[in-house]
């Protein structure tokens, strides 16, 4: 049997005729950047994460850079943010001359509240934390230390459409949330795209201007902005799909589940918490004998992940800050024993039980 890490056509599948008819329409009415279609999706994912707006942009990168410049950091400036991120978190605060503060992580992957006062100084001007994996951070926690140090948060919402606190959707806790809607999130276009969420009517009207050259109307440009737009068709592609979000995620919940029963006695799998919704945007188990078991699986046509084996402030990009191995015992850890399984919504059982069956088989023989 084949398991492919992902398989992208067949939601597409599901959706074919809807997709080709929106593709059409706009075609023939020629409406392609900046139209009704992005306004409706804007509305649609603002009410979906229950917030005051949300703004189409080119890409989750672009939505962590917009969302930075929006709260006026400066060169001087450091941002605290876990080590185990993508590297967009990083470089998007690199990029805009300011300095990436990385601390460490806890068990269930994202960022540690208890270590991030230790890491605030004169210069700090916001906490970056990261929904990995598709699970929420401590966001209550996070909050009310950046409201004591009087600081902004942006939360790093990619991996984490749909997933709550209670009832409160990720993305709609910070002063903005960042969302990615590659092809491989759980919310995905048919290329690049990217989403801001926010309640704060002034970094909206700031951040609808940096999308599109710091416009304010065609001919005045108030402040230098960038052209990062979420497409029509892409906003339009994004807005058939959210209708089916809620069951898809509820589709990688149910298989996280299974994969946990099934392996938790075995292998080290992510723990469940109360009162939080995960979407699993990654399926993350950590073994010791991980690079061998990813052999192994691969060997019997399981194509699986590891997100990532190289911390942030162990990149070369990183190397003039100054970090070493060591500095994030936690990070450092996982790294090394972290490996993602298929998870999608169209995965079938029986692949789910064809994956459990060859880990089980791998922890007897080895
Ligand atoms: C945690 C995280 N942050 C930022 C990004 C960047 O998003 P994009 O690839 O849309 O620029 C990604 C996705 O790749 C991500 O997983």
């Amino acid at each position: 049997m084949k398991v492919p890490f992902v398989n992208l056509g067949l939601q597409y599948q599901a959706i074919r005729n809807q997709i080709i008819d929106k593709f059409d329409e706009l075609s023939k009415k020629g409406e392609y950047i900046l139209g009704e279609e992005l306004e409706n999706f804007e509305k649609d994912f603002s009410k979906y994460c229950g917030t005051k707006f949300a703004i189409g942009v080119g890409n989750g990168s672009d939505a962590l850079t917009l969302s930075l410049r929006a709260i006026e950091l400066e060169k001087q400036n450091e941002v605290i943010m876990p080590g185990n991120s993508f590297i967009a978190t990083a470089w998007t605060v690199a990029n805009l001359g300011a300095k990436p503060v990385f601390i460490d992580v806890l068990e269930d992957f994202n960022i540690d509240p208890s270590l991030i006062e230790q890491a605030v100084t004169k210069n700090t001007k916001a906490i970056i934390p990261v929904h990995w994996t598709g699970r929420m951070a401590n966001m209550l926690q996070i909050n009310d230390i950046a409201k004591k140090h009087n600081l902004h948060v942006v939360e790093d919402a990619a991996q984490s459409v749909g997933a709550s606190i209670g009832l409160q959707k990720s993305g709609s806790f910070g002063i903005t949330g960042c969302f990615s809607l590659h092809p491989l999130k759980n919310l995905h276009v048919h290329g690049d795209g990217g989403v801001i969420t926010t309640n704060d009517d002034k970094i909206y009207n700031i951040v609808k201007k940096l999308r599109n050259h710091g416009l304010k109307n065609r001919d005045t440009s108030e402040l230098w902005g960038y052209n990062s737009r979420l497409d029509n068709i892409q906003a339009a592609i994004a807005r058939i799909k959210l209708p089916y979000l809620d069951g898809w995620n509820k589709k990688f919940i149910e298989i996280a589940n299974i994969y946990s029963n099934e392996l938790k006695n075995i292998v080290e799998v992510p723990k469940e918490e109360k009162n939080k919704i995960s979407i699993y945007h990654r399926y993350m188990i950590q073994h010791p004998n991980r690079d061998k078991l990813k052999k192994f699986l691969q060997e019997n046509g399981i194509e699986t992940k590891i997100n990532y084996p190289i911390p942030l402030h162990l990149q070369q990009a990183a190397s003039s800050l100054g970090y070493k191995i060591g500095d994030l015992p936690n990070v450092e850890k996982q790294s090394k024993l972290i490996l993602s399984l298929p998870i999608y919504a169209e995965l079938e059982y029986n692949q789910i039980h064809y994956i459990i069956e060859k880990i089980k088989k791998f922890n007897q023989v080895f």
